[in-house]
């Protein structure tokens, strides 16, 4: 049973196939006109047309079961605006096509475009990719090409890459070439890039027309050139630009995607007037299916056009192949329901345009084909605002017999290397034309020799700045100088070649003059006669008006120049002078504190710090004291104080290095102040100011409110100094302006005798002078920069102007002495240190003498106890190890007896009766005190018994 199931339904699904497939077969396929409107004459025309017919036929191969098939009515437009706009009417009258594929320009394109639109017929063009059809706003118009403003980014991006300033857009005069030329020059602009001019070129011009206009281009500086071109014009103008000349070193040329695309196609004689040309091309994912019909495309060609061999496939005619398959599936989605057209008034002249008909389909077609979206030859097929959107640009360089890829452009990235890489990185390297490979900086030199002229100012003073000597051995003038130093440092710091000439102005075989010669050397450089001017040519303001100055080379301004008088102490009290006063009674006290705290310390100790009142201050003092230049003699015994003398000698080190060291410079460096340093002083007082003849300084001053009579004119470095010389008083000047430059060179001549002061007016400095517009201006004022951050500059410097000699006039400040506040710190540590001693001395020494203050003893009364600890300080302290040495040394002498006893000064206590007890402290001659520690501390000592029961006697209580 199942069986049986099983077997009804198979038969029944082959019976459903079979009968589906006899439906497919005897179904008719319906089809659809379309209209080809095409220049057949040209190779671009001839390529599309075979690849539409090979799009359609694999198309219909691969979907046999579409019921549309599309029926082409191919007409020739024969490159004629008219003859297109008539073939396309008579294609929408006569055959009622659905849609019309063309035509080929844009120029053809423009009224076909409005046809189309009124008759709701589809215009589909691969070719025409003028920006400006899109303008045309006609929902009815399909560019499936890239359109010409889509590559402007890409081309201004190589521009700016190369780092070109200018560039000069060459075009064809028609609808084709101003259609992109805003586009071009809003993008370079966006890029910094000029267009000084643009050069159009009829589309009928002949080859001497075409060589008139190159010529032309050749004798202005710009030297980087858009070709924007069909390519019939295209392929005439490169062997014209290669026959005059313009196909060599130095050129750059660019091509759009017009030319680039059909690349490939030129002939060899072609390639060979483009070596070095870059191209933009359109970019066509490489795939293996584009291979494949690469293969079959090229048969297929030569077989349509048998004489045609040179042409290869490009861009155009994938896109042509792929606006056939999108239109073959549009038609299908549309169906076949609605092919006629609504009849309108027909007058039966075919050539009327009122009476064109209108597609029903039309509307329902044009979205379709707006829709339509699928994998084509050309890439991912899809079409926006009516267009082929592009976004990717490859780059070409054309070398030997073809071109080579060096890099792409994308909308995202910019320029690329290849297209996995993200990262902006250079273009491959690329061959220019003329078969080099340095980047050619894109303009010449706009003269008509080949070295730039330079005018150099010459005259009699200041030859530091600029010296013209004529040298009749070889016949030449030489030119030498700062300001010419500095230029051929600057050429040779540019990144191309300037080849120069010095031209003296004026001629050397007139008089130099001392006059003033800027402002005409201006002149010349503006009227042309020079194209630089190189001097110590300062900038201002009015001179800019005519032409341009780079950025200044030397350090720029107006100051003062004054003589300087030295103002070193040379009195008696020079000595002082080092050391600020607060400092010299710091450092006073503090040599009495230290004695005194030395005393303290060793008094009881020390044999030296001993004696009458007078010789222990004395000797305190001196020992203080001489340790300033650590003389002192005495010995000191106590830990305590040699703890706070070595501090205190490092103290004093730093002070008298610091004091030696400041005294030096006081005494022996020049201390040199200007004379004057008020310019309202000189106003006032009516003094005379000295200005270098010719320079704009005279109106600084004569702003400031000096009177004419005041100002003396000098015009070289021994005039500016006799004028000084003479004195204020026989008509000489106080003080002298000038600029920057100049007062480095006097000062450099006379370093000791004038100084520059304040105030300093801000100028321009030197600049070097060039045309107005000039285009090197910019890359010299970069290279000005370069040598004047280095050390080339102070290296010329000090070359000409001697500076190095001099100190800055602006370092020489006055020493100022040395103050407490650089010291303090030492003074605190010796002080502390000194308190910390004095504490734990007092400390032990009440410690030793506590019987005394105690409690244990309150008959006393605290005035008693402080005279008794007095009286016990004034002491020696017998315990003291410096004077049991002594004794050890005489008890060495001599034998145990009581004459040694009596020797020694400790054997001396008194015998004191304990009636003395309390009228008085007992001392012996020298003021040792015998007490009870004493034994404590050394319990065989030799002290005998009894002085040991008087000390107790008188210390306890009767
Ligand atoms: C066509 O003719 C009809 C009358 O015959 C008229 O009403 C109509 O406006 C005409 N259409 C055009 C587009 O001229
Ligand atoms: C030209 O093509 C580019 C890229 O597809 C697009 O962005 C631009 O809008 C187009 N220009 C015009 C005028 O349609
Ligand atoms: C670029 O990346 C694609 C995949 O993203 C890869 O197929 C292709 O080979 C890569 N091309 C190069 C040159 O690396
Ligand atoms: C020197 O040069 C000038 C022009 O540059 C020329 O007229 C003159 O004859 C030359 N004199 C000599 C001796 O070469």
């Amino acid at each position: 049973m199942k069986k049986l199931v099983c077997l009804l339904l198979f038969l029944i699904w082959t019976l459903a196939c079979f009968l589906r497939a006899a439906v497919a077969q005897t179904s008719e396929t319906v089809p659809v006109k379309v209209g080809i409107v095409l220049d057949l004459s040209s190779s671009t025309a001839k390529m599309g047309l075979t690849c539409i017919n090979m799009s359609l036929s694999e198309f219909y191969a691969s979907h046999s079961h579409y019921k549309t098939r599309l029926a082409f009515f191919v007409r020739d437009s024969s490159r004629d605006v008219v003859t297109a706009a008539a073939r396309a009417i008579d294609l929408i009258k006569t055959e009622l096509v659905q849609a019309i594929i063309g035509p080929s320009t844009s120029m053809e394109a423009n009224f076909v475009i409005s046809l189309g639109a009124e008759a709701h017929v589809p215009i589909v063009t691969f070719s025409a990719t003028s920006t400006s059809l899109a303008s045309l706003g006609s929902p009815y118009f399909f560019q499936i090409a890239h359109n010409d403003s889509a590559q402007v980014n890409a081309i201004s991006s190589i521009v700016q890459a190369f780092r070109w300033k200018e560039a000069v857009p060459i075009y064809v005069d028609n609808g084709y070439g101003q259609g992109v030329v805003p586009f071009l020059i809003n993008s370079l602009q966006q890029a910094y890039v000029r267009i000084p001019y643009q050069s159009a070129i009829s589309p009928s011009a002949t080859d001497e027309e075409m060589k008139t206009e190159l010529k032309k281009l050749m004798t202005k500086q710009t030297r980087v050139f858009v070709v924007h071109m069909p390519t019939n014009i295209g392929t005439r103008l490169f062997p014209i630009a290669k026959q005059i000349g313009m196909m060599s070193r130095g050129y750059v040329w660019i091509i759009t995607d017009g030319l680039g695309n059909a690349l490939n196609s030129f002939d060899s004689s072609v390639i060979e007037s483009m070596q070095g040309v870059l191209g933009v091309k359109s970019y066509v994912p490489k795939t293996k299916k584009l291979d494949d019909f690469k293969v079959r495309w090229k048969r297929r060609f030569a077989q349509d056009n048998p004489t045609l061999a040179s042409t290869n496939l490009n861009a155009f005619g994938l896109w042509a192949y792929d606006a056939t398959t999108a239109l073959a599936m549009a038609v299908e989605q549309v169906g076949t329901r609605n092919l006629g057209f609504d009849a309108s008034n027909d007058s039966g002249n075919s050539y009327d345009l009122e009476s064109l008909g209108v597609s029903r389909n039309g509307e329902t077609l044009r979205e379709a084909l707006s829709r339509i979206r699928f994998r084509g030859l050309s890439g991912e097929f899809k079409v926006v605002d009516g267009q082929l959107p592009a976004s990717t640009f490859e780059i070409v360089n054309v070398v030997a017999n073809g071109q080579r890829t060096i890099g792409f452009w994308t909308s995202q990235n910019g320029l690329v290397r290849n297209l996995n890489s993200t990262s902006k990185k250079d273009l491959a390297a690329v061959i220019w034309p003329g078969d080099t490979k340095s980047i050619p900086r894109g303009w010449e030199i706009p003269i008509n020799g080949t070295k730039l002229r330079v005018g150099v100012p010459v005259k009699a003073g200041y030859t530091e700045f600029v010296k013209a000597t004529f040298n009749p051995a070889t016949n030449q003038t030489e030119i030498t100088g700062f300001c010419i130093d500095v230029f051929k440092a600057v050429v040779r710091a540019l990144p191309y070649e300037l080849p120069y000439e010095f031209i003296p102005f004026p001629k050397m075989e007139a008089v130099i003059s001392t006059t003033p010669i800027y402002n005409d050397l201006i002149t010349q450089v503006y009227l042309g006669n020079f194209d630089a001017a190189v001097g110590d040519v300062t900038i201002i303001a009015n001179r800019s008006n005519y032409v341009d100055f780079t950025l200044p080379y030397t350090e720029s301004g107006v100051t003062m120049i004054v003589p300087v008088k030295d103002k070193r102490k040379k009195n008696a009290w020079a000595f002082l002078g080092p050391l600020t006063w607060d400092l010299w009674v710091t450092m006073a006290c503090s040599f009495v504190f230290i004695g005194f705290v030395v005393w303290v310390l060793e008094h009881r100790i020390n044999e030296h710090f001993r004696g009458p009142p007078s010789h222990q201050i004395g000797t305190s003092l001196w020992f203080s004291f001489s340790i300033m230049v650590f003389a002192h003699r005495e010995r000191v015994v106590s830990n305590l104080s040699r703890f706070v003398v070595i501090i205190w000698i490092f103290v004093v080190l730093i002070l008298i290095q610091s004091y030696t060291a400041s005294l030096t410079s006081l005494l022996t460096v020049e201390q040199l102040t200007p004379t004057v340093d008020d310019v309202n002083l000189l106003i006032k007082n009516r003094l005379n100011v000295g200005y270098m003849e010719g320079s704009f300084v005279y109106g600084v001053l004569k702003d400031m409110g000096f009177q004419d009579y005041q100002l003396k004119i000098y015009n070289s470095i021994e005039s500016f100094h006799k004028l000084f010389e003479r004195g204020v008083e026989n008509g000489g000047i106080a003080a002298a302006f000038d600029e920057i430059p100049y007062v480095k060179l006097f000062l450099g001549n006379y370093c000791s005798k004038y100084t520059m002061a304040d105030p300093t007016f801000k100028t321009g400095g030197f600049g070097f002078v060039f045309p107005k517009e000039f285009p090197l201006v910019a890359d010299i004022s970069r290279a000005i920069l370069n040598v004047t951050q280095g050390n080339k500059m102070k290296r010329l410097e000090s070359e000409w102007f001697n500076g190095n000699n001099c100190p800055d006039s602006k370092a020489l400040v006055s020493s100022t002495s040395l103050g407490l506040e650089s010291f303090w710190g030492l003074f605190l540590i010796a002080g502390l240190a000194s308190i910390l001693a004095l504490i734990i001395f007092a400390v032990t020494f009440l410690y030793q003498n506590r019987n005394i203050w105690s409690l244990y003893n309150p008959g006393a009364s605290i005035w008693t106890r402080i005279k008794m600890l007095v009286r016990i300080f004034d002491q020696r302290d017998e315990s003291s190890h410096t004077f049991k040495r002594k004794e050890d040394k005489s008890e060495a002498a001599s034998t145990h007896g009581p004459s040694a006893m009596e020797a020694s000064p400790t054997s001396q206590c008194p015998p004191s009766p304990s009636s003395e007890a309390e009228s008085d402290f007992s001392f012996n001659g020298d003021g040792a005190v015998c007490s009870e520690e004493f034994n404590e501390a050394y319990p065989n000592s030799f002290l005998p018994q009894n002085v040991e029961i008087t000390v107790r006697h008188w210390i306890q209580p009767t």
